[in-house]
C-alpha cells in the first residue's frame, strides 16, 4: 500500500505517537483541577503552549488550541467579524479558499449582511497582493488567504499582503493549514493578526489545531468554560496538544531536510514520468509537497479508482462527499468552468515519510493505467 495522499492528512511522527502516549499513561488529570493531578496537566499545558509560541516566534498569550483548522478558521473569520461589526463589513478573500474558509464568510454575508470581494487568479495563476490591495475599501475590516493551496501547493505572497495591511486598519487572517509544518513561520514578522493551523497535517494527531492570534479581540466561538483565556470553552485535549507540539517541532528540526526529500521525491516521479503525456497544475510560486498533474482525456475519478485497485492512495484534491468526487472550485478559479482539467487532474501529495521506490511505483502504475 502506498500513502500518497499527504495533504488530506499524514500519518503522524513517532515523535508524536511517544510524546502522546506518555500523557495519556501518566498525565490524565484536568488542567483546570487544583489539585496535585490537575496542576501537573496544567503544568504540561503551560509548557506545550509555551514551546509552540517559541516555534512560532511569539509569546504563550498568542496562542489558542482549538481542534483544528476548521475550527481555527471559524474563530478568527466570524469571531472578529461579528465583534468589529460596527466598523464595516467587507470581507476580502480569494477564490481559491478551503470551504473553511469560504463557507463561514458565506454564513456572514447571508445573516448579517457583510459583503465580499472574492479575488480570483489572474492570467499568470497568481493571487497578488495589488489584487489585495485595489480591492481594499475604508469598510474592509478582515482580509483572509491562505498561505498554501491544498489542492496546487501554490504559495500566495503573505509577507506582502501583510506589508500593505500594515497602513489599514483590516485584519489579516491567514489559513496557513498547508504551510505549518513546511515553511519557518513568524506571524509576527509577516504582520499576520490571525494563523490558522491544523496538527493532522504536519504529522500530528486529528481533532487538534491551533490559532496565533496577535492582539486583536474576537468573540468566542465556544461558550461555557473559562479555558483558552475565555476564548474557546471546554476541557483541552492535553494527549493532542502535546502530540501536536512534538509533531511541530520535529518537523522544524528537520525543515530543510524534509524540503530537499519531498523535491527530491517529485523529481524522481516526474523522471519517471517522461515520454508520457501530463501536464501541470502550478502557480509561479509553489511548494514541492503537492504535485496537481492532469492527464489530457482521462477521467481523473476513473484515475483514482485504477490506482486505489493497485492499492496507492491519491487523490483529486476536490471535497469528496459520500464518495463522489466534486469538480474542484480551485481549479475552475485557475482555469475557467469549461476547462477539461477539471475533469483530468489528479493530486499526488507528498511526505517527507515517502520514499523513492514508492514514486517510482506511482509512475510505472500511472502510465500502465494511461497507456503512455
Ligand atoms: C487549507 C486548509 N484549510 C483548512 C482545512 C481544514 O482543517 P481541519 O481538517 O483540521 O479541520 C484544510 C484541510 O483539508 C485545509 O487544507
Amino acid at each position: 500500500m502506498i500513502y500518497l495522499d499527504n495533504a488530506a492528512t499524514t500519518p503522524m511522527s513517532s515523535a508524536a505517537i511517544s510524546a502522546m502516549t506518555q500523557v495519556m499513561q501518566e498525565t490524565y488529570g484536568n488542567p483546570s483541577s487544583i489539585h496535585g493531578h490537575g496542576r501537573q496537566a496544567g503544568k504540561l499545558l503551560r509548557e506545550a503552549r509555551q514551546e509552540l509560541a517559541c516555534l512560532l516566534g511569539t509569546k504563550p498569550q498568542h496562542i489558542f488550541f482549538t481542534s483544528g483548522g476548521t475550527e481555527s478558521n471559524n474563530t478568527a473569520i466570524i469571531g472578529y467579524c461579528l465583534r468589529h461589526q460596527n466598523r464595516g463589513k467587507h470581507i476580502i478573500t480569494t477564490a481559491i479558499e478551503h470551504h473553511a474558509v469560504l463557507e463561514p464568510i458565506e454564513y456572514l454575508v447571508e445573516n448579517f449582511g457583510f459583503e465580499v470581494t472574492i479575488l480570483k487568479p489572474d492570467d499568470n495563476q497568481e493571487i497578488t497582493a495589488d489584487q489585495v490591495k485595489n480591492a481594499l475599501r475604508e469598510d474592509t475590516i478582515l482580509v483572509s488567504t491562505m498561505y498554501v493551496n491544498n489542492e496546487t501547493g501554490t504559495l500566495l505572497p503573505i509577507a506582502e499582503i501583510g506589508q500593505i495591511l500594515k497602513v489599514h486598519s483590516a485584519a489579516y487572517h491567514v489559513d496557513a493549514v498547508q504551510a505549518v509544518g513546511k515553511l519557518k513561520i513568524l506571524p509576527e514578522e509577516l504582520g499576520i493578526d490571525f494563523l490558522s493551523a491544523s496538527a493532522h497535517k504536519f504529522h500530528g494527531p486529528k481533532g487538534i489545531g491551533f490559532l496565533y492570534v496577535a492582539s486583536s479581540d474576537f468573540d468566542p466561538y465556544l461558550h461555557g468554560g473559562d479555558q483558552e483565556q475565555k476564548k474557546r470553552a471546554g476541557t483541552e485535549n492535553l494527549p493532542a496538544i502535546i502530540g501536536m507540539v512534538a509533531a511541530l517541532k520535529d518537523d522544524i528540526d528537520h525543515l530543510e531536510a524534509n524540503f530537499n526529500k519531498v523535491q527530491k521525491l517529485q523529481k524522481v516521479f516526474l523522471t519517471e514520468m517522461a515520454g508520457s503525456t501530463y501536464y501541470l497544475n502550478q502557480g509561479k510560486e509553489q511548494l514541492p509537497y503537492v504535485l496537481n498533474i492532469g492527464f489530457p482525456g482521462q477521467r481523473n475519478d476513473l484515475l483514482l479508482l485504477r490506482l486505489d485497485l493497485e492499492g496507492i492512495s491519491i487523490s483529486t484534491g476536490s471535497a469528496c462527499t459520500a464518495g463522489v468526487v466534486q469538480v474542484s472550485h480551485v481549479l475552475q478559479a485557475f482555469y475557467g468552468e469549461e476547462s477539461p482539467r477539471l475533469h483530468e487532474s489528479v493530486r499526488v501529495s507528498i511526505s517527507p515519510q515517502n520514499t523513492e521506490q514508492e514514486m517510482i511505483t506511482l509512475a510505472k502504475t500511472l502510465k500502465n493505467i494511461i497507456g503512455g
